[in-house]
């Protein structure tokens, strides 16, 4: 099958371009404007016989209406975002161009490319809208995100992703296109951009700088390993009922202290010889985040019912490969602090203008 990904030069879509070339005989299309966040080795994907790499940004009606004519893709999912809530804080813009009128570009161009195929291929076709929980707003102690759960998008960046699914949702109910979507909380693992807390704080803690933990740290976050969430994608793509919305999540509610401890803890132990031993005095409580959503949890029961999926990993053992896998990658790593240090973003210090 030819699957054509936007937002596969990124940490989700890269993970999800590497499972689908390991797990099956797919040929990918990947679509990436390469921003800040791409972390994929765009020089080695092209050189794969399954593979196509497209530098496109969704927002070009003409290149993307041409991606469709050209490599006339079975399947489409659709990565491409702004993906970060303090940039978010500090410049919507780039949220609302791309979150919002990109995937507006790119469900036209699918529904024109769509209306022309041969029946087979139209009843086949497939548009995957890859969004995430924070749709849903803030959960109080309690209750879970389900998938009727009303929207409350509390930041710049999860409205954009509201608008975005809400986008979705009209284009199957309205023109009948094929879509499927689904929401998914927290995802951590290798090639992370180190502006997201996991990355942040396990570069910070080998380097001997500042763990910064917003407010007090009681913030909670379900937490997923990204090929576990690669590998529910793929069946949502392929077995998901067309018009539904999956929820996916790792039942791995943690709080951010609990977390950044983790991450301590673990370095501790791969580094017997660090003089930043123990890795824990380096936690920094600094301002919290504007409008910072407590808690997250998601309801997977679904996915689980309906696909049979279940996440491989527990977060024990998704962590401590995730730290490992920054550990041994150093070169990676060098390149992409070298693009952003870490410091610290999203305190809204000053309005930019439309
Ligand atoms: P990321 O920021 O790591 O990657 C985004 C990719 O999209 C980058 O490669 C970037 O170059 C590309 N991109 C951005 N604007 C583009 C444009 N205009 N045209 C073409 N390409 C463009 O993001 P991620 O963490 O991999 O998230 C991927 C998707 O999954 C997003 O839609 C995000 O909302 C969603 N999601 C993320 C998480 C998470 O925890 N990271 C959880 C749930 C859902
Ligand atoms: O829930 C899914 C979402 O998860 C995705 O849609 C987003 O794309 C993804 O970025 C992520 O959003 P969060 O805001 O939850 O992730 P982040 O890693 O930025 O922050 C996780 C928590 O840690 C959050 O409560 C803020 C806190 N934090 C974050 C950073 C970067 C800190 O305490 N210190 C930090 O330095």
């Amino acid at each position: 099958m030819k699957i054509l990904i936007t937002g596969a030069a990124g940490f989700i879509g890269s993970a999800v371009y590497r499972w689908l070339l390991a797990n099956s005989d797919s040929h990918v299309v990947i679509v990436d404007k390469m921003t800040y966040a791409a972390t994929l080795d765009i020089a080695a994907a092209s050189a794969n016989p399954h593979t196509v790499v497209e530098l496109v940004d969704i927002c070009d009606c003409a290149e993307v209406a041409r991606l469709f004519r050209q490599h006339r893709p079975g399947f489409v999912m659709h990565l491409a975002a702004e993906s970060h809530v303090d940039r978010s804080i500090d410049g919507p813009q780039p949220f609302i161009d791309t979150n919002i009128v990109g995937t507006y570009v790119l469900l036209e161009a699918a529904r024109a490319y769509w209306l022309d195929l041969p029946t087979p291929a139209r009843e086949a076709f497939r548009f995957h809208h890859i969004s995430t929980d924070e749709v849903y707003g803030s959960l109080g102690p309690a209750g879970a995100f389900t998938e009727d759960t009303a929207y409350a998008p509390n930041s710049p960046y999860a409205a954009s992703k509201a608008a975005s699914d809400h986008l979705a949702r009209a284009w199957h109910h309205t023109f009948g296109l094929p879509v499927v979507m689904s929401n998914c909380s927290n995802n951590y693992g290798p090639y992370q951009f180190p502006e997201k807390l996991i990355p942040l704080v396990t570069l910070n803690a080998i380097a001997g700088k500042p763990l910064p933990v917003y407010g007090t740290g009681s913030n909670i976050r379900d937490w997923l390993y990204v090929d576990d969430h690669a590998a529910a994608l793929a069946l949502i793509l392929t077995r998901g009922r067309v018009g539904e919305r999956y929820n996916v999540g790792g039942n791995a509610e943690r709080t951010n202290i609990a977390v950044v401890r983790s991450i301590c803890r673990i370095l501790d132990e791969l580094l017997p010889h660090s003089p930043h031993r123990p890795h824990e005095k380096l936690i920094t409580f600094v301002a919290d985040r504007p409008g910072h959503d407590q808690r997250y949890a998601i309801d997977a029961t679904k996915i689980r019912r309906e696909l049979g999926w279940e996440p491989k990993e527990s977060f024990e053992t998704g962590l401590r490969k995730t730290v490992a896998w920054y550990l041994a990658n150093k070169a990676w790593v060098e390149a992409i602090r070298s693009r952003y240090g870490g410091e610290r973003i999203g305190l809204s210090a000053s309005v930019q203008s439309p």
